[in-house]
């Protein structure tokens, strides 16, 4: 088996007015990638001197397969580049964040507050004895402080593991567990249709399973403020205020580590995905401005929060590097009514807009009307990220949204890759259904299962054959599992998507090969919701598959094996779902629950997933000679 089938393509395309080829940051693709390929060290050494550097590196990439090293020996400070680098300049006064509460609350930090606001929390958190290489958690809504806390912990040297908001107890304890977080910062609550989240209420009962966490600052955002408990929590305001105000950034090494950030595997628990500074810095910098083209007066909102890769890398890092405007926003896309993005882009006057295919196919649904209400004239730029951009939302994002004037890049990229890898680069041809050529910097390819390159129109393996400097360096404490990424198939780091390339080398990409399923944009480890669901009295084995769905992509459909003498009465579907959603968070809660007597396993004892999804969606199982009987 090569693993390898054939896929018929779409041909249609749509250029862009040329203007913007004229004035990109990268005008000219073709000449770049091969300015690239001639001398891979060479390119990347010119991005890299765009940022500041303490001390110069000896080597731009020292590669021994498969551990790499960017920028040997060179020292340097992310927020330096984010902060100080600004402060000193003409953008001292730029905003550098706008946020918007879900009632139309706006708080704006410029360049300088930002800068002023990290340093005095940077100083806090040195006072609770957070140094450098420390693990801190943070666990918080979508507020300034949120960014604050990152980049503090980034300031002094201690490593974040940012846990989104939308996790529950037990995905929250799992990964402080993991990564052995000393310091938790959290809120007291976070916003979401009009209701407040309980985050601090989930983090103490997540709190009664992690020892390892000393203390946990509050950011109390209600009135009346909740009571403390002084023996372990930390107000953040006052923390602020019983700071000294300058807190230079700590000099790292360009390898060492700058966050872990928690990914779902196909097996087993998350994977705590480690990224370094220095060819993070880069990797980010250099893929923000050039992949969005952000001029000085741009508008930059992605809409991601920074609980996933997406905003470390594009609402935090990359554009603070950068230096633009940063627009975060605490909200769904669709309350108080599916007009609000909309609204808020023509209010703040947004001229690029970063957002996902299932928030795209969202406002497909609610109709032309919404958009329409409001003037998106300033919009100039359209991204896409997480999942694959299918050709009807392309089409409605391009002309609903962009009016038919704006590229839309639809960037490929992974928590591992912590960077852009493959898109169509502003000014060239873009084409409906596929995201693009793998950006100047990165080398990539669909192979068959040994590794050969497959031809245009078979759909096969999705690898990237160089290291690329904001790739992962390991999995925390999980080194073996780091090293599957470049052991599964020969020499080339395995993504774990499925795709295919056209003859022009535009790449489509096809969905995952494996066992996680993208939901909303959201990336879900089978394992985990199935550890879920058999933690429940009644279940007594679970297997969770992804199904296609026409707004989130997939939904999670579970089919359950029940404990001898129970039987599916009424209400244990809902009762799961609310098992799940304890545990996990809303994210993971399965949308369909089906009892069957056993799972389709193999002789092994493992089950067969694909089995349960070929069944389900009525398509050919594939090669079932190992199932049992
Ligand atoms: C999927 C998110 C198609 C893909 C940045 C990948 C995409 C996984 C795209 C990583 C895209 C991401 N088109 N699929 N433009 N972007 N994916 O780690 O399956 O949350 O492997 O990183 O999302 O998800 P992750």
């Amino acid at each position: 088996m090569t693993g390898t089938f054939a896929v018929k393509l779409e041909e249609k395309r749509y250029l862009p007015d040329p203007r913007f080829k004229a004035t990109a940051w990268t005008p000219d693709y073709t000449r770049a990638y091969q300015e690239f390929m001639r001398d891979p060290d060479a390119f990347w050494d010119r991005i890299a001197r765009e940022l500041v550097w303490f001390g110069p590196w000896d080597r731009v990439r020292e590669w021994n397969h498969p551990y790499a090293k960017w920028f040997v020996n060179g020292k340097m400070n992310i927020t330096y580049n984010c902060l100080d680098r600004h402060v000193t300049s003409e953008r001292k006064d730029k905003p550098a964040l706008v946020w918007r509460g879900e009632g139309g609350e706006e708080r704006r930090l410029t360049y300088d507050g930002l800068y002023r606001e990290v340093m005095r929390f940077a100083n806090g958190l040195k006072s609770l004895g957070v140094g450098k290489g420390d693990r801190v958690c943070i666990y918080m809504p979508l507020v300034p402080e949120q960014v604050v806390a990152m980049l503090a912990c980034a300031r002094i040297g201690a490593v974040h593991s940012v846990v989104f908001g939308g996790f529950g107890p037990d995905a929250l304890a799992m990964r402080i567990n993991d990564a052995e977080a000393k310091v938790l910062i959290t809120a007291d609550v976070g916003y979401r249709r009009g209701k407040a989240v309980p985050l601090r209420e989930i983090a103490k009962e997540a709190l009664t399973h992690t020892p390892c966490v000393e203390k946990v600052v509050v950011l109390r955002r209600g009135t009346p403020a909740v009571d403390l408990d002084p023996a372990r929590e930390v107000d953040y305001a006052d923390l602020c205020r019983e700071a000294a105000p300058d807190c230079p950034a700590e000099t790292m090494d360009a390898e060492d580590p700058l966050f872990i950030l928690y990914t779902s595997g196909s097996t087993g628990a998350p994977k705590g995905i480690v990224h370094s500074c220095g060819g993070y810095a880069v990797g980010t910098y250099y893929t923000a401005r050039h992949d969005f083209d952000i001029k000085e007066t741009d508008v930059f909102w992605c809409t991601a929060d920074p609980g996933w890769i997406t905003g470390h890398s594009y609402v935090v890092y990359g554009p603070l590097a950068v230096g633009t405007t940063v627009v975060i926003v605490e909200g769904t896309p669709d309350y108080p009514d599916p007009g609000v993005y909309w609204h808020l882009v023509q209010d703040l006057g947004v001229t690029i807009f970063y957002t996902a295919p299932t928030a795209i196919r969202m406002f497909m649904r609610y109709g032309d009307e919404w958009p329409a209400k409001y003037d998106l004239s300033t919009l100039r730029v359209l991204g896409s990220v997480g999942e694959p951009l299918n050709p009807e939302a392309f089409e409605w994002y391009y002309h609903h949204i962009g009016g038919g004037r704006c590229p839309v890049v639809d960037t490929w990229w992974q928590t591992e890759t912590g960077m852009h890898i493959i898109t169509t680069m502003i000014g060239e041809a873009m084409k409906p259904g596929f995201a693009g050529k793998p950006i100047p910097g990165a080398v990539v390819d669909v192979v068959d299962r040994q590794g050969n390159p497959v031809p245009p129109g078979t759909g096969g393996f999705l690898v990237i054959r160089e290291p690329w400097p904001a790739m992962l360096r390991t999995v925390y404490r999980n080194d073996e599992r780091y090293r599957t990424y470049w052991e599964t198939i020969p020499g080339c780091y395995t993504a774990g998507d499925l795709a295919v390339k056209d003859k022009e080398g535009y790449i489509m990409i096809l969905g995952r090969a494996d066992d996680l399923i993208i939901v909303a944009g959201h990336n879900i480890g089978t394992a985990e919701v199935e550890s879920a669901l058999v933690s429940h009295d009644a279940v007594a084995e679970a297997a969770v598959i992804g199904k296609p769905d026409p707004l989130k992509g997939n939904v999670i459909k579970a089919f359950v094996t029940l404990r001898v003498g129970v039987s599916p009465g009424d209400g244990l579907s809902a009762e799961l779902a609310r098992h799940v959603r304890k545990s996990l968070g809303p994210v993971a809660v399965p949308a369909e629950i089906e009892y069957v007597d056993r799972l389709p396993k193999t002789r092994s004892g493992k089950i067969m997933r694909r089995v349960l999804k070929a069944r389900e969606l009525g398509i050919d199982p594939g090669d079932i000679s190992t199932l049992e009987e």
